[in-house]
């Protein structure tokens, strides 16, 4: 198969910003968890005959590319995050063979298609993770990841005080071949995924040969997990966590184990691999670090071209939103980078969930009886929000189910759930199994066409989503899921225009324009805001009567 996207019929560029303009800058991108998509041959778990049986979908909402979460094998310590083999598929999701007809199906509809690179740490069950551990301490095999003695006496403390992204030591012990308690490894995440030391030649050579791989399958983007991960300080010294036992990784600037300025250099060659081949392919960091300046620096034009922006993600529903929007476009403007606005994924709380609680930052998972939500605010304010991300000049990213409002799933029988991090928190976090429920397609009762009639889906769909399936909402204009297309067709006008200017308003108001005729207001105050009569509404979260917009909405008007 070809992997040039233009051979596959799509577009070089859009053409929405200007003719030459790279597609990715104002791309809106279509997240699958592929678990949880579609599951085609009754095993209960998505797979990507699923996928592909269901692109229809996608490409009904109007997106221009899809980002599709991990797919290769996998023992699922970590939803896929713990990779075994970076150059297949998983067999629970089919063979390399569905992931070549996905490629080309998706290039077929004018989709892109990016994949998820996991590089930070493989799998436990990696066969260089095997045969580190097989092998003695110092061994070319152990320089592949972070062996190294413990502490005290008899080595029985962890090398350092580093804590794990969920909770606890990052750092496990080993047992020798002859029973006896030998090294520790490191791992950022669970003790499954031992973090890979980019200081080793035969790290990068290896990647170099895995992003080859894909793009010469026709991927047309990599999106980067944990970024700040991927480098250490040499020496791998104590952390000082300001006495907090938790891992607070993007707070901070000058933790030893996040956003180490190390991390670049690794980005500088995986951008130059991306450069060996034609069609902009895209790389976007997952990168949540301490500010929109110490962002940027993963944006400069020879490293990566995107990163999702956290800070909007985790902006509580506000005026605040307006500094977090400036501040994204102030510092991307400095590295000549388009922003990449998020509301959602599968590792963040729903957005209809979040938005509905008191305390609408809080995208940590918090336990559902400390913090009740109102799924009516919630799904005013989810509409609300989505329209304001996709009015905002850059590009954006969608979760599936977000289009169709879906609700965070807060109870998930304890033996059911599968999250790292409801499991090392012993049940104290709900973890993120609830943003990962399969997606309701059709019917009255679970599996709601998920799956085969009678086969319970990996995690249990709640009856209430009957209202809440595709073909419900695709029955109801009204629907999130008729707001999302709608949007997604009136966003083309929007894109072409490279500006915002902000308008004179009250602060609880976001008022801007782009270009002449393009304005997007948005109310997030607690009273009605009386628009300006010349202008027209061209869509809204909210009906607009007499030219007010509700409180908890907002409206795109033309002119
Ligand atoms: C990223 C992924 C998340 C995963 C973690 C470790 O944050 O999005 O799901 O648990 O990295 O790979």
């Amino acid at each position: 198969m070809s992997s040039d996207p233009s051979a596959a019929g799509l577009p070089r560029a859009t053409g929405r910003l200007t003719s030459t303009a790279p597609w990715w800058r104002d791309a809106v991108v279509y997240e699958v968890y592929p678990r949880s998509f579609a599951d085609s041959d009754g095993d209960g778990t998505g797979d990507l005959a699923g996928l592909i049986g269901r692109l229809d979908h996608v490409t009904s909402l109007g997106v221009d590319a899809l980002w599709i979460a991990p797919w290769y094998p996998s023992p699922m310590a970590d939803g896929g995050y713990d990779v075994s083999d970076y150059r297949d598929i998983h067999p629970d999701f089919g063979a390399l063979a569905d992931a070549d007809v996905l490629i080309a199906e998706a290039h077929r509809r004018g989709l892109r298609v990016i994949t998820d690179m996991v590089a930070n740490h493989t799998s436990a069950e990696h066969p260089w993770f095997r045969a580190a551990l097989a092998a003695a301490p110092g061994s070319a095999e152990r320089t592949r990841y972070f062996f190294r003695d413990g502490r005290g006496e008899h080595g029985e403390l962890p090398p350092n005080n580093w804590i794990s992204a969920f909770g606890a030591s990052a750092w496990t012990r080993t047992t020798d071949p002859d029973g006896h308690p030998g090294q520790w490894y490191l791992h950022t995440f669970a003790p499954e995924q031992p973090d890979l030391d980019w200081s080793s030649d035969d790290v990068r050579a290896e990647f170099d040969g895995i992003l080859r791989f894909w793009f010469d399958r026709g991927v047309d983007g990599l999106r980067i997990d944990a970024a700040p991960a991927m480098a250490k300080v040499p020496g791998l010294p104590d952390a000082d966590y300001g006495g907090q036992a938790y891992f607070a990784s993007a707070e901070w600037v000058g933790n030893p184990h996040w956003d180490v300025d190390g991390v670049h250099e690794i980005f500088r060659r995986w951008r130059a691999v991306a450069r060996e081949y034609d069609g902009d392919r895209v790389l976007v960091a997952e990168a949540v670090v301490a500010s929109p300046q110490r962002l940027s620096l993963y944006l400069r034009p020879d490293e990566l071209q995107t990163a999702f922006n956290f800070a909007f993600l985790k902006a509580a529903w506000g005026p605040g939103l307006r500094a977090v929007i400036d501040e994204t476009l102030a510092s991307h403007a400095t590295v000549g980078a388009s922003a990449t606005w998020v509301l959602g994924s599968h590792d963040e709380t729903r957005l209809v969930t979040r938005l509905g609680r008191d305390d609408t930052a809080a995208v940590h998972l918090v336990d559902p009886a400390l913090a009740p939500s109102d799924p009516a605010l919630g799904t005013r304010r989810a509409r609300a929000a989505t329209l304001l991300m996709l009015a905002l000049p850059g590009s954006a990213y969608l979760y599936q189910g977000d289009e169709l409002g879906l609700p965070f799933v807060e109870d998930i029988p304890g033996e059911l759930r599968q999250d790292p991090v409801y499991h090392r928190s012993h049940g104290a976090l709900p973890g993120r199994d609830g943003s990962r429920v399969p997606m309701p397609w059709a019917g009255d009762r679970p599996p709601f066409g998920f799956t085969v009639d009678g086969v319970t889906p990996w995690l249990p769909q709640p009856a209430s989503w009957r209202d809440l399936t595709v073909a419900a909402e695709d029955a109801d204009p009204t629907s999130m899921l008729g707001l999302v297309r709608d949007a997604l067709r009136l966003r083309r006008r929007f894109a072409a225009e490279p500006s915002l200017t902000w308008q004179p308003s009250a602060a609880s108001v976001l008022d801007f324009t782009r270009g002449e005729h393009h304005r997007c207001v948005v109310n997030l105050s607690p009273t009605p805001v009386r628009l300006d009569p010349p202008w027209s509404v061209a869509i809204a979260s909210a009906p607009v009567r007499d030219g007010v917009l509700p409180p908890d909405a907002t409206a795109w008007l033309s002119r």
